[in-house]
Parts: C-alpha cells; structure tokens; sequence
C-alpha cells in the first residue's frame, strides 16, 4: 500500500500555549486536523467561559490563511471553580469540557484541584449537564512511585467517582499503562474514554535513558513498561471505540527541556497522524486508524464526523532537528530521524 486516505482526523487533547508560541505551532496540527480538544493550562489558566471565549478568538486568528481549524475549548478546574459556571460553559456551544489536573501533577497545574471532593458541586452540575470531564490521572503523593501513579489514581480517585456519580462523562486522557486500559474496558463506552499519545504506544521507558537521559522523551504521565506500552497497542488494534488519538502535543523551547529541571511535554503535532501510522502498520492495524483518528472521537464527544479527507503517502523524509518556536527552537519528537510515512499537502 502506497497512500491512504482517511477522513479528516480530529486531535482530542492538545496544547497550543498562547501568543507568539501558539502562532509557531499551530499551522501543525492546523495542516492535519479539523479540529482539536485544547487544553486550558495556560498561565493564568483558563477557568473560565469568558477566558475561553478570548482564547479561541486567539487561537482562530492565529490560524494560517484558508484554514478552517475548529478548536475546541475546555476549562480548567480549580478548587474555587463556580458550579454555575458549568451551564454556562456548555451552553456556549464552544466548551466540550472540563480539564482536572491535580494539583502538583504536570505542567502548569500549580492551580489545579487539591482534593477531588473540593469540586463535588461542580461535578454533579457536570454530569446533569453531560459536560464531560477529562482527566489527568495522576496521584501527586511523594510516597507514590512515579510509575505507580495513574494506577493511583484510578484505585483512589477514578473508581470511587465513576460509584459516586455514574453519569459523569469521563476521558481518562493520554492512558499510559496496562491498568487503565483495563480500568476503561470495564466501563459503559457512553461514559468513559480515554485518549492515547504516540509516545505511550511507541515508545516504553527504557527510551528515556536510551545511551543517555534523553530529555525530548520526558512527558507525563512518564512512559512505561513495555507491558503497558503492549496493553495500549492492544487496545487500539482491537478497534475499541473507548480509546481514539489525543497526541498530548505539548511545546516547549529547547533550552527549558535541555536543563537540570527539564519540563515535561513532547512535541509531535509536526507529524502526529505519520507517528500513528507508523505503529498502526508495524501492529499490522492500519485498518484501525481510520476510526481511531476520525470516528471515535466526534462520537464520543456528540460531533459530527468531518466531511473531508486527508491522504498519508509511502514517502520516507527526515524530520528537521528543530522547529522555531517563540523565538526560540523546539525539538520535535523523532528529530533527525526518518518516517516512512508523510502527509500529502491538501489538493485544491
Ligand atoms: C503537558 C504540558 O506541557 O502542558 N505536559 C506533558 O508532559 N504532557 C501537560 C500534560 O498534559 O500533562
Ligand atoms: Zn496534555
């Protein structure tokens, strides 16, 4: 097989940042989505229908001439979140979400939810409303391993939400390890989903200390045991519609991942549906990306199918070492490195 044509994909977890940083990566995942879930965690966070209503004119004039990029906001959860904010939000038409971070968990969660009961009342207003709530499933605790932390979460946090209010609308967002895929599989594919990043299906930890501490692989939730990277890849060869793509496409400039404290987030928008096929075709599922990439989703989340296609071609090309970025550079995931697959440029 030399190309293939899919119906447009939609992204649904991604980070675009703000200002001069939105405007170097959006053209990205502008060239191969249609649309995007984008992630509040700016600074400040984006906590509000208000806040994200500017957001989004942000991101839509950021947007590269003839682009018809829809995104699609969500709001971040604090421990002082309004209830009424939530039937706000949805009749907006333009938040199709609520992102909990925990507080401590990631990059810029600093004003994320300290204690899951703290939101109760947001919550109930959530799950009346069908607003769905995204997860960042990760327990922050010091005694807790870092690889032990999404299973954490799921035995203290998830599950005892799931008995509580079972018409919450749950995505357990970029699921990392055998555990969660486990944990979603039992749940009513109407409730619950989960999204999965490049990096979790291609990649297990060993990669990160691959000759060397390799920066530009750290992400959290952290990559796992090959174990859990098979469960993951299991999962999505299955065809279950409770996992779809969600790249986790998180950019930051070069030198604040070269440092003593690096941050956290891979960037992989540049060629996010080639890095999905590539493991697709070496699991012997191409079949599946189609409704991984372009089905699942929009289902989910009660959205259209995208009407358009997109075409990937058998085309090997190097991926450039960096990117500009604000001024600065950033390093893409597989810099340097060949892809077999590319996408072909839009026929007009
Ligand atoms: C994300 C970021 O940089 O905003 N980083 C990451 O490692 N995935 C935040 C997140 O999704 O956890
Ligand atoms: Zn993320």
């Amino acid at each position: 097989m030399d190309s293939l044509t899919l119906r447009q994909p939609d992204d649904w977890h991604l980070h675009l940042r703000d200002g001069a940083a939105l405007h170097s990566v959006l053209a990205h995942t502008a060239a191969q989505f249609a649309r995007a879930i984008v992630m509040p965690n700016l600074k400040p966070p984006v906590t509000t229908t208000a806040q994200a209503a500017a957001y989004r004119e942000r991101i839509l004039a950021a947007r590269p001439a003839g682009s018809n990029f829809e995104p699609l906001l969500t709001l971040y959860l604090t421990d002082r979140t309004d209830p009424a904010e939530m039937a706000v939000a949805k009749a907006s038409g333009i938040i199709h979400g609520c992102k909990l971070y925990p507080a401590g968990a990631t990059t810029n969660s600093d004003a994320g939810v300290t204690d899951i009961r703290r939101i109760d009342a947001a919550l109930e207003a959530m799950a009346e409303i069908r607003l769905p709530l995204l997860v960042h499933g990760e327990v922050t605790h010091h005694d807790v391993d870092v690889f032990d932390r999404e299973a954490r979460f799921i035995d203290t946090v998830l599950a005892p939400l799931r008995a509580r209010l079972p018409q919450l609308r749950i995505v357990f967002e970029h699921v990392t390890t055998r555990a969660a895929v486990e944990f979603v599989r039992a749940q009513p594919p109407q409730e619950v989903a989960a999204t999965i990043t490049p990096q979790h299906l291609a990649l297990n930890r060993n990669a990160l200390f691959q000759g060397g501490i390799r920066p530009h692989l750290y992400c959290l939730p952290v990559l796992k045991r090959e174990h859990d990277r098979v469960a993951l890849l299991d999962a999505v060869v299955a065809g279950d519609p409770r996992f779809f793509l969600g790249t986790d496409s998180a950019p930051h400039a070069r030198n604040t991942k070269e440092s003593a404290c690096g941050c956290a987030g891979i960037y992989s928008a540049h060629a996010a549906l080639e890095l999905y096929a590539e493991v697709f075709e070496q699991a012997g599922a191409l079949h599946r990306l189609e409704a991984f990439a372009s089905e699942f989703g929009p289902r989910f989340y009660g959205l259209p199918l995208n009407a358009g296609q997109i075409t990937l071609q058998r085309s090997a090309w190097t991926v450039p070492a960096a990117y500009p970025f604000a001024g600065e550079t950033i390093v893409p995931l597989r810099a340097g490195e060949t892809l077999g697959w590319r996408l072909a440029p839009p026929s007009t």
